[in-house]
């Protein structure tokens, strides 16, 4: 049954993860009315000693800000913070986790709703060495009681292993305990509001339909940049390097929606088989199409090796082997430490054919979709420079979310992953395969940089990164726009 009691357990409840994200955002479901204080108990877990109340205060100041705490919404808080329950226990003791089974079996009699059926989500905010036996504690003693109907699901999130091998070596241990309708793997960019508008605006719009191809896209961007470095996480940081921090898994899950054939329809299933197709039509990546980066200064961090070798930026161009694609380059470029922060997505259309204008025009049509940091979409597009003369100046149609939707808030990624895992929606979740095959097209590149065969080009803090990267997206045949810049409209 889809109401009735709801159990859902933060594991790892006193770190950041959860302090930051998880519990934040079931404060927002809580207060948008989708937590029910007749279900729902939520219970944090971690090896901490505190009590409830310890809990409770710790996580206050990450719910409401000092400056904005009006006494309405303290009165909320503390209405939230009474859901919240905490049990302290290792994440390796039989004993440990059926200690928690029961205070979620005594919350699931309680809760008069329903007859007592038992749903479970366990929100796994633990690093990823832990999550077998995490699991396996979880299978042996806190399942729901299937007597009483419901279900069990867990949520975990990258890093899903280094490598191919390390990936499905994880991926068999929890799919010995779980199936795959009970895994939720998380991967935050499918919860940012762009990309998930992305499949509305390819296959709801006539626009786009018969331009989404070889014959009219010259080649596609997907862009990440951050104007900072590695900021105290260069020891994590450091063991991964960008393209497993964004490229395999953030980057990649946005080249999927741009270059999958259209679902049978929006079943969960029906999207994740066409991500899967198009990523096994992926060509193995060539040397001559990476760019690999370090920004100078990355080796400062006293957790960083001094001859790490880890890129911070790369620039990988994908080709697909496809009637859709064949010829049509995809430039995945990330980068820590750049000149901007912002992530977006670049359509780049050919040259108009037989053009009447080419002496005056700027430059090509774009679509630009920019996930963050404010949301918008823009076509660039040749006009009419306003006034006396017939010339040509690049202009855009602009959809700035800011201005047109005034007093919609965008919701967080984690508050819709929560809300779409209590209500079973696999959509926005990365399914086996298709982890399995994210590995397959970045795993032997990687495997040469581990091993040193591939150098990062140096580059200053707050600069483009190397300038290999953008000879390569010239090679790539993009051709930029001089003298346009975009302005994102102001309130
Ligand atoms: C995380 C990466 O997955 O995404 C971080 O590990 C990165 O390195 C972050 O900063 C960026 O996310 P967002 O939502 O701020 O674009």
């Amino acid at each position: 049954p889809e109401n009735g009691s709801l159990s859902i357990v933060v594991l790892g409840a006193s770190g950041d993860l959860a302090k930051k994200k998880t519990f934040p955002a079931l404060f927002n479901l809580y207060k948008q009315g989708f937590l029910l204080a007749n279900e729902v108990c939520i219970f944090g877990y971690a090896r901490t000693k505190i009590s409830d109340e310890e809990l409770r205060n710790r996580l206050r100041g990450y719910l409401v800000k000092e400056k904005d705490a009006s006494p309405e919404k303290l009165e909320t808080v503390s209405k939230f913070l009474h859901l919240i329950k905490y049990v302290s226990g290792s994440y390796d003791s039989e004993n440990d986790f059926r200690l928690l089974d029961k205070e979620i079996s005594k919350h699931e009699s309680t809760t008069n709703t329903a007859e007592g059926s038992s749903r479970r989500l366990f929100y796994l905010a633990l690093p990823p060495s832990v999550y077998p036996s995490v699991s396996k504690m979880i299978k042996t003693a806190c399942m729901n009681k299937s007597d009483h109907g419901g279900w069990t699901r867990i949520v975990v999130e990258k890093p899903f292993g280094k490598d191919l091998e390390s990936a499905e070596q994880l991926s068999t241990q929890i799919g010995g305990l779980f199936e795959e309708p009970q895994i939720y793997r998380i991967d935050h960019y499918l919860g940012k509001e762009l990309v998930q508008n992305m499949l509305v605006l390819r296959f709801a719009n006539r626009f786009f339909l018969p331009l989404w191809n070889r014959d009219n896209i010259a080649n596609v961007q997907i862009v990440f940049k951050e104007d900072f470095g590695t900021d105290g996480r260069g020891g994590y940081f450091d063991q991964y390097g960008i393209i497993r921090d964004i490229i395999q898994n953030h980057l990649l899950q946005i080249f999927c929606l741009v270059a999958m054939e259209k679902p049978v329809s929006m079943r969960p299933e029906h999207i994740r088989d066409e991500k899967v197709k198009v990523l096994e039509s992926v060509l193995p990546i060539k040397d001559e199409d990476v760019v690999l980066g370090q920004y100078e200064g990355y080796r400062d961090d006293p957790t960083v090796p001094d001859n790490s070798n880890t890129p911070t930026f790369a620039s990988v161009i994908l080709r697909v082997h496809n009637e859709r694609w064949e010829g049509v380059p995809f430039i995945l470029k990330a980068g820590k430490a750049l000149g901007s922060r912002k992530a977006d997505i670049r359509i780049q259309f050919k040259d108009v054919p037989g053009d009447i204008f080419k002496c005056q025009k700027q430059g090509r049509n774009e679509f630009v979709m920019r996930l963050r940091p404010s949301e918008a979409m823009y076509m660039k597009l040749t006009v009419k420079q306003p006034g006396l003369e017939m010339s040509t100046v690049q202009s855009e149609l602009d959809l700035s979310y800011r201005q047109r939707y005034h007093d919609v808030t965008i919701p967080e990624a984690y508050e819709r992953f929560i809300l779409d895992t209590i209500r079973g929606d696999q959509q926005h979740f990365v399914r086996r395969d298709e982890l399995k095959a994210f590995w397959e097209i970045f795993t032997p590149l990687l495997h040469r940089i581990d091993k040193g065969e591939f150098k990062s080009i140096p580059y200053k803090f707050g600069s483009r990164g190397p300038k290999q990267a953008d000879e390569l997206l010239e090679k790539a045949g993009y051709v930029q726009t001089h003298g346009y810049i975009w302005i994102p409209p102001t309130l």
